[in-house]
């Protein structure tokens, strides 16, 4: 276990540590992005691009970064984005990092191909969790999928479709890894009493064969989510979204948010950064649902920026999954309270009293 003091406080320095304590193609695939990787790349540099114009003499001494999210207070705007097989990393995986994000009251948001169940995790940790869903080509797995989220006690469904098959991943590719076919994501599957029927009538009884065939779902439209919306009471939210005029059709299909992401660069290469997207979309949208943001968020700092174009809140992903690399559960809570200290101490820094009144006056493209 690491002490707090040598556990590396730079991101740079914890990418590296976690580089040094995975196999080469399994740091690659966390790493890497679709591509030439210009959307990866793009990510980070719309955040140099754009800086923030603080306010002095403006008394910051009562500054909370609480939030509601989804109905939920929760200690600040920052929730676990869903990373899937989690268990590449680390043996606890989602375990460890449901626990972490719970000790830290900040949201878990669990993935479809995580390498435990979602009963095994929601058993894990009581903390708040929300169920990323990677829609099936099968509605009646999908609707199971949703319906064990809802008993499980998930708090809301996020619909990531920017996935309706897997980006060009040139590193994965060059080095022949795919945690994928190697059965790392499988347990929901698994655990599924849908799937299990479909794959009692299958010739071969191969899990991850069955798997392949409904897996992804290129034909993924609006209708479906309707159909989603009709068989949930649980809130529902777009991840992937990079329009205005994409969210405007989430407003219009009565959405309760968006994810304005680019998933990390790893699927679309060339497409805008998401820091980009947020401003056009808040713009199109204000405050008619929930505006959530990821895709390059590092620092504290790079919070404010979110916030100030239009986000309520952002997910963060690589950087807790080098910290579950490093430690474990330790690894991820310590990742997380450093990045909300620094957003404690950037927002007071900024001149920001209350997180209500920061918006775009706040930030000005350099
Ligand atoms: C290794 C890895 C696995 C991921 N798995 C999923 C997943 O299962 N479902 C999903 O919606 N997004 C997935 N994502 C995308 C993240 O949810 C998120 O959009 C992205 O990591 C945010 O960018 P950041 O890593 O720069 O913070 C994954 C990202 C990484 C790095």
């Amino acid at each position: 276990m690491i002490a707090d003091t040598t556990f590396p406080v730079q991101y740079e320095q914890l990418e590296k540590v976690a580089k040094h304590r995975l196999p080469r193609e399994v740091f690659d695939y966390v790493q890497s992005g679709a591509g030439a990787e210009e959307t990866l790349r793009a990510n980070r540099q719309a955040f140099e691009q754009w800086k923030l114009v603080p306010r002095f003499l403006k008394d910051v001494s009562h500054l909370s970064t609480q939030v509601k999210v989804n109905g939920t207070e929760i200690a600040a705007p920052i929730l676990l984005a869903p990373i899937g097989m989690q268990g590449i990393v680390h043996e606890e995986g989602e375990l460890a990092t449901a626990r972490a994000a719970a000790k830290e009251d900040l949201p878990f948001v669990s993935s479809t191909v995580s390498s435990y169940s979602m009963e095994e995790i929601a058993f894990a940790s009581h903390g708040t969790k929300w169920f990323q869903l990677y829609y099936p080509n099968d509605s009646a797995i999908a609707k199971s999928l949703v319906e064990r989220a809802e008993s499980a006690g998930y708090e809301a469904i996020v619909i990531t479709v920017d996935t309706t098959m897997l980006g060009y991943r040139e590193r994965d590719r060059s080095n022949r890894y795919s945690p994928f076919l190697l059965g790392k994501g499988i347990a929901n599957y698994k655990a599924d009493p849908v799937f299990n029927e479909r794959l009692s009538l299958s010739k071969n009884g191969s899990i991850l064969d069955e798997m392949k065939k409904v897996f992804y779902k290129p034909s993924l439209c609006w209708e479906d989510i309707t159909y989603l919306r009709s068989i949930t009471k649980l809130p529902i939210y777009l991840k992937g979204i990079l329009s205005a005029e994409d969210a405007q059709s989430a407003v219009n299909f009565g959405i309760e948010g968006i994810v304005v992401s680019n998933h990390g660069g790893r699927q679309l290469d060339g497409c805008l950064s998401s820091l980009d997207a947020l401003s056009s979309i808040k713009k199109e949208v204000g405050d008619e649902l929930t505006i959530l943001f990821d895709s390059g968020i590092r620092r504290g700092s790079d919070i404010v920026k979110a916030l100030a174009l239009g986000a309520d809140a952002v997910f963060v992903g690589r950087p807790y999954l080098y910290g579950l690399a490093v430690d474990g559960e330790v690894g991820v809570q310590q990742m997380l309270k450093q990045l909300k200290e620094d957003l404690f101490i950037s927002l007071s820094l900024a001149g920001v009293s209350s997180l209500k009144e920061l918006n775009k006056e706040w930030i000005q493209r350099a």
